[in-house]
C-alpha cells in the first residue's frame, strides 16, 4: 500500500476486531532468545516490525516457524553472530535485542536503532542500567559493543520510567547471577506482559506492572506457550475515529482494562463508552475476549486540558489522534506533550486540512475546533501521526490522499480494512 483514499464525513457503524499488541509482542519474541527452547507466541500482529524481528531471529539462528494462531520459535540453535547494519536500524523496538542478547550471549554488537522521528529518543538510560550490571561498552567502526564478562544482578533506579529501558533490565536480569531491583520501573501493560512471559518461562519476577519489580536472576528458563494481549493503542485510534465521525461501533478483543485514561478522554468529548471486560483485570492475557462499545453523535466536546503522561495516565502514542478529533470540537481545548517533543508534527498536514492549531514553546497545542475540515492530500510522517492524518480525512469533507503509509503499516494490520468494515469510504492503492 503506497496511499490511502478517503472520502470522509460518514459515520462509522459496526465492529472490528482488535489486534494483537505491537508494543507488547516485540519484547517478547526477542525474549524468547532467552528461553533456548521452543515458544509458541500467540496473537502476534502481521505487521512489518513484527516481520523485522522475527528475520533478525532468524539471523541470529532461531527456528521461527508461523502456525494457525502466533510463531513457534526454537531459539535453542542461536548463536552470538553479530547482526548486519540494515537489519538492526530503521526500527526502534529492535532496541529490546539489546538486553535480550546480553542475558543470552553476555554480550551484544548493534547500529544505533531508528524508530519513528519523534524526538531525540536517547538510550543512555539503557546503557547506565547495564553498565550497573556489569556490561562494558564500547564503540567500535560506528557500532554499539556490549560486553559482560559476567552479568551480575544490580540496584537500579530509573530517574525517568522509561519502557524500553525497564524492558531491557528485565532481560539481562532473568539471567543474571544474582538479583535485580528496578525502583522508579514503567508500569506500562506491555511491561506486565513481558513478565508474565518471561513468569511462564520459569523466572522469578515480583511487582510486574508496579513501579518497584524484583528479579531473582539465574533461573533456569524454559520455553512457553503465550498469548499478547490486544493492542490498546489500535483499540484507542478505532475509539476516536468513532468519536471524531459520530457512530456506534463496538471495538472486539479491546483491553478496556488498560484503557481507563483514554476511555475518560472520549467520555469527555461526548462519546458514551461501555466496556465489556467480565471479571477480572487481565481477560486478554488467559484467551478471555474483552470489548468496548463506543458511541457517538453530533459534533465532539472540546476538553479543557488533555496531557500525556506515563501509564495509567493517557498515551503519547494516542495523543495525535485525540488532536485530530479536538480540530473538530465545539470549542476551544488545550492538549499538552509531556512525553516525547516532536510528537506535533503532524499539525502541519492537519492546518492544511483546514485545521486551526496553535503550538506554544512548551509542548503545548490550543486547538480551535472548525465545524468541518477538508479533504487535502497530505503525507505520514511517522506512525501515529499518520493514524491521526486518517482520523483527519475520515471526519473531513471531501476527498482525501495520504501517502507515507508504510509508516502507519509499522503499527497497524489493515487501517484501511478494518475502517471499511465501519462504513468508511476508504481505498488502498
Ligand atoms: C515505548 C513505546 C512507544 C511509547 C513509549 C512511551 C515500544 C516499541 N515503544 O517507547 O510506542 O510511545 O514507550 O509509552 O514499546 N528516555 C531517555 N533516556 C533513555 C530512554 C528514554 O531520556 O535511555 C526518555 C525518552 O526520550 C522519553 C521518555 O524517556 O522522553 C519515555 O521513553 P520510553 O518510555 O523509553 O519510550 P520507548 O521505550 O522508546
Amino acid at each position: 500500500m503506497t496511499a490511502l483514499h478517503i472520502n470522509g464525513g460518514i459515520p462509522l457503524q459496526g465492529k472490528v476486531r482488535i489486534q494483537g499488541s505491537k508494543n507488547a509482542s516485540l519484547p517478547i519474541l526477542a525474549a524468547t532468545l532467552l528461553a533456548k527452547d521452543n515458544s509458541h507466541i500467540l496473537n502476534c500482529p502481521q505487521i512489518a516490525d513484527v516481520e523485522h524481528m522475527l528475520s533478525l531471529l532468524r539471523n541470529l539462528g532461531c527456528r521461527v516457524s508461523r502456525s494457525k494462531e502466533g510463531y513457534q520459535i526454537d531459539s535453542a540453535p542461536a548463536g552470538a553472530c553479530k547482526m548486519s547494519g540494515e537489519a538492526i536500524t530503521g526500527m526502534r523496538s529492535s532496541l529490546c535485542l539489546l538486553g535480550a542478547m546480553l542475558g543470552r550471549f553476555g554480550e551484544v554488537a548493534m547500529e544505533h536503532p531508528g524508530g519513528c522521528i519523534i524526538g531525540d529518543r536517547p538510550i543512555d538510560l539503557h546503557i547506565k542500567a547495564l553498565e550497573q550490571m556489569g556490561v562494558v561498552f564500547s564503540e567500535e567502526a560506528g557500532r554499539l559493543v556490549g560486553k559482560a564478562a559476567k552479568l551480575h544482578g544490580a540496584d537500579i533506579r530509573l530517574p525517568i520510567p522509561s519502557v524500553g529501558a525497564t524492558e531491557n533490565i528485565l532481560l539481562a536480569a532473568v539471567q543474571a547471577a544474582g538479583d535485580t531491583l528496578i525502583a522508579g520501573a514503567a508500569k506500562e501493560p506491555e511491561v506486565e506482559a513481558l513478565c508474565r512471559y518471561l513468569t511462564a518461562c520459569g523466572a522469578e519476577i515480583d511487582g510486574a506492572g508496579t513501579s518497584i519489580v524484583f528479579v531473582r536472576g539465574g533461573r533456569s528458563l524454559h520455553g512457553a506457550q503465550f498469548k499478547v494481549p490486544s493492542d490498546r493503542i489500535v483499540a484507542g485510534t478505532y475509539l476516536f475515529a468513532c468519536v471524531g465521525c459520530g457512530g456506534s461501533v463496538l471495538l472486539e478483543n479491546a483491553p478496556c482494562e488498560q484503557m481507563e485514561a483514554v476511555v475518560r478522554a472520549a467520555e469527555s468529548m461526548g462519546a458514551r463508552c461501555q466496556p465489556d471486560c467480565g471479571k477480572g483485570s487481565y481477560g486478554t492475557e488467559y484467551g478471555r475476549e474483552s470489548g468496548l462499545y463506543v458511541h457517538s453523535c453530533g459534533r465532539p466536546a472540546a476538553v479543557e486540558r488533555l496531557y500525556t503522561a506515563v501509564y495509567p495516565g493517557f498515551p503519547t502514542d494516542l495523543q495525535s489522534m485525540a488532536l485530530a478529533v479536538l480540530t473538530r470540537a465545539d470549542g476551544v481545548s488545550r492538549v499538552e506533550e509531556n512525553i516525547f517533543e516532536n510528537r506535533f508534527r503532524v499539525v502541519e498536514p492537519l492546518r492544511k486540512m483546514g485545521a486551526d492549531i496553535e503550538l506554544l514553546e512548551d509542548r503545548t497545542a490550543i486547538v480551535r475546533g472548525k465545524d468541518t475540515l477538508r479533504g487535502a492530500r497530505v503525507e505520514a510522517k511517522e506512525l501515529r501521526g499518520g493514524a491521526a492524518l486518517v482520523l483527519a480525512a475520515l471526519m473531513a469533507e471531501g476527498e482525501s490522499e495520504i501517502t507515507g503509509c508504510a509508516y502507519i503499516e509499522r503499527g497497524y494490520e489493515n487501517i484501511g480494512k478494518d475502517l471499511r468494515d465501519l462504513g468508511a469510504r476508504i481505498s488502498s492503492v
